[in-house]
């Protein structure tokens, strides 16, 4: 993205955001309505592009709906309300076989292999999961799509601290394993910082700072929060 501009009808919230994310593990931090899921709406052309330009492996995104995405290789994650409650774990993750190449019997298996504990939940209500199985299932679904690009939106949110290791070590995993790229954004930085090659630290909707996981130091990673 290149000076993105983006926002909730006359509300402008991102401003003149660039960066380009290749292979790794890009994350995106921020204090509490900095604009990290504003980042990742956009991302997943759920909220439209006001100015700049966005762009996936050579094509406009811009004039794309969000329903194209996942044919291009982009599996997005929400915050919120990321799994479909009534239908089994099954079913929700056939649901996202639907596109890509390989047999749908194929990915399932992977996945249960990665989440065992979705395996041995495979024919129960989505809704009746725990939190920490919810965002098991909602990263298994986006696996699902054989993505290249993962947007995952705060997949920690009201985790207990040891699910956010397990969730964490597994997304490290995905990354090791796939090679695909993955932009999380995250309230738990520290976590967050442990498995990410090159952070955007976004404060009031702009960049703060954009660096190497390696060289961002606690002390500069306070002073943006308390911005
Ligand atoms: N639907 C919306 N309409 C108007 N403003 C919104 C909407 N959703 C979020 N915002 C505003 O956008 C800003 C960034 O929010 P958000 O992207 O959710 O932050 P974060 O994910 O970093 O906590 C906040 O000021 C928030 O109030
Ligand atoms: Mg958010």
């Amino acid at each position: 993205m290149q000076d993105l501009v983006s926002g909730y009808g006359e509300v402008m919230i991102l401003r003149d955001i660039t960066f380009a994310v290749e292979n790794e593990i890009f994350a995106v931090l921020g204090a509490n309505g900095a604009g990290k899921t504003t980042l990742l709406k956009t991302l997943a052309k759920l909220l439209p592009v006001a100015s700049g330009t966005l762009a996936w492996e050579g094509e406009d995104l811009t004039p794309l709906p969000a329903y194209d995405l996942p044919q291009r290789g982009i599996a997005y994650v929400p915050q919120e309300q990321n799994v479909f409650p009534d239908l089994s774990v099954a079913e929700n993750l056939s649901i996202g076989g639907l596109t890509g190449h390989r047999s749908r019997a194929e990915k399932l298996e992977e996945v249960y292999t990665l989440f065992p504990r979705l395996a041995e939940r495979k024919g129960q209500a989505a809704g009746s999961l725990s939190g920490g199985e919810g965002q098991m299932l909602a990263v298994g679904r986006a696996l699902m799509q054989d993505p290249r690009l993962i947007l995952l939106d705060e997949p920690s949110a009201g985790l207990s601290p040891l699910l956010v290791d397990t969730l964490f070590e597994k997304i490290a995993e995905i990354r090791a394993q796939k090679g695909v790229t993955i932009i999380i954004a995250e309230q738990n930085a520290v976590k967050t910082l442990q498995i990410a090659d090159r952070v955007l630290v976004l404060s009031l909707g702009q960049t703060h700072m954009l660096r190497s996981a390696k060289r961002l130091s606690r002390k500069k990673l306070m002073e943006a929060y308390h911005i």
